[in-house]
């Protein structure tokens, strides 16, 4: 990966100009999304994880708090990886875009290129053993396809993402559950393949602090 990003463009091969450390600073890549938030939203939870969660964007609970998945999503999600073993404080979540956009619409594909040399870096550098992407969007983003994320949550393709070929689990997004209920299920089973493939089951305890 390129370590300059000079241009603040664009540029996906380019790492962040503004990286300190797994953490984006002063980032001005996008105008509208720089006039829309009150902070940047960095990912939240360890850098040795062996679980990356990418959300879509912060909304305003997390532009609030400067924590992705705070609000009642974030409770959704809490919830569900408890019951499958996997503390939040075991696992970290990241953000596709990490700036609210304006009326909690959906990030631009500009928005989306702009930031994801942030999100590539934050993979290199954490190392995951998977991905976990959380909705249509960062399938999507990740994936590079259409995604059909309410047949396709649970299954697994290996994607290059921060410079090595990676295990990329979709997922519905936590609030999909709130909107209809009977989506609950499919997410837990989600949550539970992803605590499955990283070592974590049932609370029993087969890596580190898993
Ligand atoms: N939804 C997301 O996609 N990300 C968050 O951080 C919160 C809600």
């Amino acid at each position: 990966m390129n370590d300059e990003g000079e241009d603040g463009g664009a540029d996906s091969t380019a790492a962040p100009e503004a990286m300190d450390g797994l953490a984006v600073e002063g980032c001005t890549r996008c105008g509208a999304l720089v006039d829309s938030r009150s902070q940047i939203v960095n990912g939240d939870g360890p850098a040795d994880v062996d679980v990356l969660f990418v959300g879509e964007a912060p909304g305003a609970n997390e532009d609030e708090d400067g924590v992705p998945f705070v609000g009642r999503s974030g409770d959704v999600l809490d919830d569900e990886l408890a019951d499958a073993g996997l503390a939040r404080e075991n696992v970290r979540i990241t953000n596709c875009v990490r700036c609210r956009p304006p009326d909690n619409r959906d990030p631009t594909s500009e928005e989306l290129a702009n930031c994801r040399p942030h999100l590539e870096r934050e993979i290199e550098l954490v190392d995951p053993e998977v991905v976990v992407t959380l909705g249509k969007v960062p399938g999507e983003h990740l994936l590079g396809r259409d995604v059909a994320v309410t047949n396709e949550t649970g299954s697994v393709e290996r994607v290059d993402l921060g410079g090595s070929p990676r295990d990329v689990l979709l997922c519905l997004h936590p609030a999909a559950t709130l909107y209809d209920a009977s989506q609950r299920d499919a997410f837990r089973d989600t949550i539970e393949t992803a605590a499955t493939m990283a070592g974590a089951s049932g609370g029993q305890s087969r890596l580190g602090d898993y």
